[in-house]
């Protein structure tokens, strides 16, 4: 439904959005992860075409977000970061304006305003002046508005931000409601949000994508799994190939070979520790182990520095799936980062 292929946006001498790729498929909820000033709302306003590009390619449903601009606006429903709302309409006032803007005439317009009123949960507000509304209400009335012309797709710009932890809760089950019947992209910077709302997550920081993959794979790793980083001196080849048949261990990596030093990244899976198995076949072919390190805390660190922990700590479900995918492609994005 949504995809960006290697996207670029430089405002001046900053590098907002950096040579990223993705796609929505059809029916998904992709949340899209990232501190503050990592790029996300840029992308979204490409997206939704408020904003041009700088270099890269994005189509949403099919059309150009470059050249066809008005048919990709009819297929998106976008709340924007901060919603400009009318203080002084009144709710219903405000969405049957909306509406007429959108195109939506004639008995249509009463029956999608009153259908997305009651989508929202703001019938029984909607003949108050959106200035008296909380902030969660707003909220819903900007959600209500991006859903007035039915669009399948909905691009959501940090929905709970600013709502206290009830207005949170009710704003995420709308969404989750929401991704029965629409594709939606959801921004936000708070980790445990994705993990409850959305099927797959993108992480971006700095204007680049540092991963992609389920929450439950991405927390998974992070909580429980382990990532050892090796240096050795000996022959690269087969000391892969022994790390490679160490029980426990999931992937082995090559890093980089120096000739006489070589690099690997070995990740292992829940609750096993395999340094003591490393060091014992390093010792039985004479090979020269010059360092091992728990890196899974280092991954932990940046991560935290990539998201905000949502206040009191998030509640992680453990997952019976054994995560093998993802972390691989979080490791050598976070390793190219470090390196570039
Ligand atoms: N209109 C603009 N002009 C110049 N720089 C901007 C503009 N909008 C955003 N930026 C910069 O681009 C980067 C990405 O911002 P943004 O997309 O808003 O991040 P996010 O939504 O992830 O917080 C930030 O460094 C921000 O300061
Ligand atoms: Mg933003």
């Amino acid at each position: 439904m949504i995809k960006v292929q290697n996207l670029t946006k430089r405002y001046a001498a900053n590098l907002a959005v950096d040579d990223i790729s993705f796609e929505v498929h059809e029916g998904e909820v992709l949340g899209f992860l990232g501190p503050n000033g990592a790029g996300k709302s840029t992308t979204m306003r490409i997206l939704t075409c408020f904003i041009p590009a700088t270099a890269g390619f994005a189509w949403v449903a099919g059309c150009d977000v470059f050249t066809d601009s008005l048919n990709v606006r009819k297929q998106i429903g976008y709340l924007p970061e901060n919603v400009p709302l009318y203080l002084d309409m009144r709710v219903n006032e405000y969405l049957s304006f909306r509406a007429e803007l959108k195109k939506v005439r004639g008995k249509d317009r009463k029956m999608r305003v009153d259908e997305s009123l009651e989508r929202c949960g703001i019938v029984d507000v909607q003949n108050q002046m959106i200035g008296t509304l909380s902030k969660g209400y707003r909220q819903r009335v900007g959600l209500a508005d991006a859903l007035l012309h039915d669009p399948k797709i909905l691009i959501l710009d940090e929905p709970t931000i600013g709502l206290d932890p009830n207005q949170i809760r009710q704003v995420r089950q709308l969404i989750r409601e929401l991704g029965e019947k629409h594709t939606i992209l959801l921004s936000t910077h708070i980790l445990p949000e994705v993990e409850m709302v959305c099927g797959r997550v993108i992480i971006i920081d700095r204007g680049k994508l540092v991963a992609n993959d389920t929450p439950a794979n991405l927390l998974t790793k992070l909580k429980t799994g382990s990532v050892i980083e090796v240096q050795a001196k000996g022959p690269a080849a087969p000391i892969e190939k022994s790390l490679r048949g160490i029980a426990g261990v999931i992937k082995v990596e090559a890093k980089s070979n120096t000739g006489a030093t070589s690099n690997f990244v070995v990740e292992a899976g829940k609750d096993r520790d395999v340094r003591e198995d490393i060091y014992r076949a390093f010792v039985k072919n004479d090979w020269v182990l010059l360092e091992m390190k728990k890196i899974a805390v280092t991954l932990e660190e940046i991560f935290h520095q990539l998201t905000t922990m949502e206040e009191g700590g998030a509640v992680v479900k453990e997952r019976e799936q054994q995560a093998t995918a993802g972390i691989g492609q979080m490791v050598s994005g976070l390793f190219g980062k470090k390196k570039g």
